[in-house]
């Protein structure tokens, strides 16, 4: 049997600005994961089993488009494998979906790379993002690529669209707090919308996303400084930027504000928004503080997370 496993990711800064050439930073949540499992079944076929979307199968009875069905089947095309041996593919997540954690990305990278350490022929990294990338756009239309880079390299990037990946270093770990509305982040509306009011007035959004992409570099010298309580301000700078964009909603706004009262430095939306969740930054005595405010403003769930200075 094959295992292999992927983590969840937020975007830090630069959701949105980043599908139009700005960059943006995101990182990899290791508490949260995606695993896959690969092994011989008795009888022939491709026997799924994906019980957190209460999915089993046979791969070829799955509609032609199905992400798990296009995942695979790109692996068999890439590594040149016609006639599959008979396997159980079986596929579980902790990462909540359309909540801008990554699922659908995390859960393609861990496939693949199960699969092709199943069949005996390991992908590069380089080859995983390409493929996962291709099951992106099934999610998301027409994505940036960020969520398949964090993941597949499983460290934090600035990341611009069409330029090689650029790992940073944290100069010292800081923590934030993710809290999900547990509404579903509709990032294909959202992206949509956000392409619409663009396309009529280039000139104005244009200058929003010169504005968002200015606080991600100055997010990325501040993390790599250790400056980190330099991030809050940031962070409410963007999320005003992306509210602007119509793509937070109240129950962001409320979910901002809480943290904000409650003593965190600073918060924003993360991923494509109108739902999905809030990141906040936190001085570390005052997270769980900031957890129970957010807790009784309405988060369905919140997570506590370190990122980390690079392995
Ligand atoms: O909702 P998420 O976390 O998958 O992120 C979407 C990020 C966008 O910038 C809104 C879209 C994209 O493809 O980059």
């Amino acid at each position: 049997m094959k295992t292999a496993s992927a983590p969840g990711k937020i975007i830090l800064f630069g959701e949105h600005a980043v599908v139009y050439g700005r960059p943006a930073l995101a990182v990899p949540v290791t508490q949260v994961r995606a695993v896959a499992q690969v092994m011989d079944a008795p009888a022939p076929g491709i026997w799924i089993d994906a019980p957190d979307i209460a999915l089993h199968g046979e791969l070829t009875a799955l509609p032609p488009g199905h992400a798990l069905r296009t995942v695979i089947e790109s692996v068999f095309r890439t590594l040149g494998v016609s006639a599959p041996p008979p396997m159980r593919v079986r596929v579980t997540s902790s990462i909540p979906v359309a909540s801008g954690l990554g699922s659908g990305a995390a859960v393609s990278v861990a496939l693949i790379r199960a699969l092709s350490a199943f069949l005996g022929q390991m992908l590069s990294d380089e080859q995983v993002n390409a493929l996962a990338y291709e099951a992106e756009k099934l999610h998301h239309g027409t994505p940036s690529g960020i969520d398949n880079t964090v993941i597949t390299f499983g460290r934090p990037v600035y990341f611009v669209r069409g330029q090689p990946i650029e790992p940073f270093r944290a100069a010292r770990p800081f923590p934030l707090v993710i809290a999900d509305t547990g509404i579903p982040a509709p990032t294909r509306e959202s992206v949509g919308d956000v392409r619409r009011l663009w396309e009529a007035e280039p000139a104005r959004w244009e200058a929003v996303f010169d504005a968002i992409g200015s606080i991600v570099r100055a997010a990325r010298q501040a993390i790599e400084r250790g400056e980190i309580p330099a991030l809050g301000p940031l962070m409410d700078e963007n999320h005003a930027l992306l509210r602007e964009l119509t793509v937070s909603s109240p129950e962001l706004d409320r979910l901002a504000q809480a943290a904000r009262t409650a003593g965190a430095l600073g918060a924003k939306l993360s991923g494509g928004g109108r739902g999905g969740n809030l990141i906040a930054l936190v001085p570390p005595e005052r997270a769980e503080a900031v957890e129970a405010a957010l807790r009784l403003a309405g988060a369905k769930r919140t997570i506590l997370t370190t990122i980390q200075e690079n392995p």
